[in-house]
């Protein structure tokens, strides 16, 4: 067993972070949520204060175990900062007319500022068309056509929850982008494409690698900031990572025995890195941290445009 690094704490922001005494500084999602949401709990008291509850609408289809303990989580969340939320499960076998209907209802219901379509959703069902369905003044996922169209081209919408947290951590560790060369591991709609708009707005240099990159390491060596959001274990090892780079790790996998685990050799790179995210405890309770955000963020816009 190697020995375990002694712990120190510092402050910034007058968050505590836990630092190793050497090697990277991690940057704790917890901390940062729980800082997020209390900030998210005076914005829906005052909201209140104007007769204005932010709701927040998650859909279930079927019976995904995973999705079942993300949808309590995200339901739970909501009422823990003070948000209304409406969970609504449906059978595996719900067609397509009857949820795109229930999407219908949703989006014409003034109590409901959000609307979440817990995903996967069954094969019968096309995912592309409920999102669609969704008003993109709801889309508090920030999966519409509109939404990744608005990030595209720097307009005002939501953005995408998890790489939206993954800015928000860098924040908290006053990471300037600008001229920095930023490397995302993962193309996908969710995490890897807006994750590399986002950077992009704050003038990163941005590569986007991907299964068919044809030599990662070559690209993860000359990168200041590495974003590992594959789902693959140990896609990040720490030969792969610049000495002093900040490494956020959006996976989140298993080990042969079962333990959560990231995309990235969380004890390997953090001996190279100059900050790093751990799994669990990193950037996954931001995701829902932005969710609240956003649902609250859409509640703020409603009852502007209303005003
Ligand atoms: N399934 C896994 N992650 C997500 C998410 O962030 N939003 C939705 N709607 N479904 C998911």
């Amino acid at each position: 067993m190697p020995a375990r690094v002694e712990l120190a704490g510092f402050f910034i922001d007058g968050m505590m972070m836990n630092t190793p005494v050497q090697g990277a500084q991690i940057i704790d999602g917890v901390v940062l949520s729980q800082k997020l949401r209390a900030e998210v709990t005076l914005r829906v008291q005052a909201l209140k204060a104007r007769g204005i509850t932010p709701g927040l609408a998650v859909v279930l289809v079927g019976e995904n175990p995973a999705s079942q303990v993300y949808v309590r989580n995200k339901v739970k969340a909501c009422q823990d900062s003070g948000l209304h939320s409406v969970l609504e499960k449906y059978d595996a076998d719900m067609t397509e007319v009857a949820l795109l209907e229930r999407i219908d209802a949703l989006n014409q219901d003034p109590s409901i500022h959000g609307i979440l379509v817990q995903l996967p959703v069954p094969a019968h069902i096309d995912a592309s068309k409920v999102i669609e369905a969704i008003s993109p003044a709801k889309d508090v996922d920030g999966f519409h056509i509109a939404s990744a169209g608005a990030l595209m081209t720097g307009m005002p919408g939501f953005w995408p929850c998890t790489p939206y947290g993954c800015m928000k951590m860098l924040e908290s560790i006053h990471f300037d982008l600008k001229g920095k060369h930023a490397v995302v591991i993962g193309r996908s709609n969710i995490v890897g494409k807006p994750m590399a708009l986002m950077l992009l707005q704050k003038n990163a240099t941005v590569t986007i690698c991907h299964s068919a990159t044809k030599d990662l390491k070559a690209m993860t060596l000359q990168a200041d900031l590495i974003v590992a959001a594959v789902g693959k274990r140990n896609v990040l090892t720490q030969d792969m990572v610049k000495p002093g780079a900040v490494v956020l790790d959006v996976g989140m996998n298993r080990t042969p025995e079962g333990k959560l685990c990231g995309d990235v050799d969380f004890e390997g790179v953090r001996q190279v890195a100059s900050a790093i995210t751990p799994v669990p405890g990193g950037v996954g309770p931001m995701t829902i941290t932005m969710l609240l955000v956003n649902t609250l963020e859409a509640a703020e816009r409603a009852s502007q445009s209303h005003a």
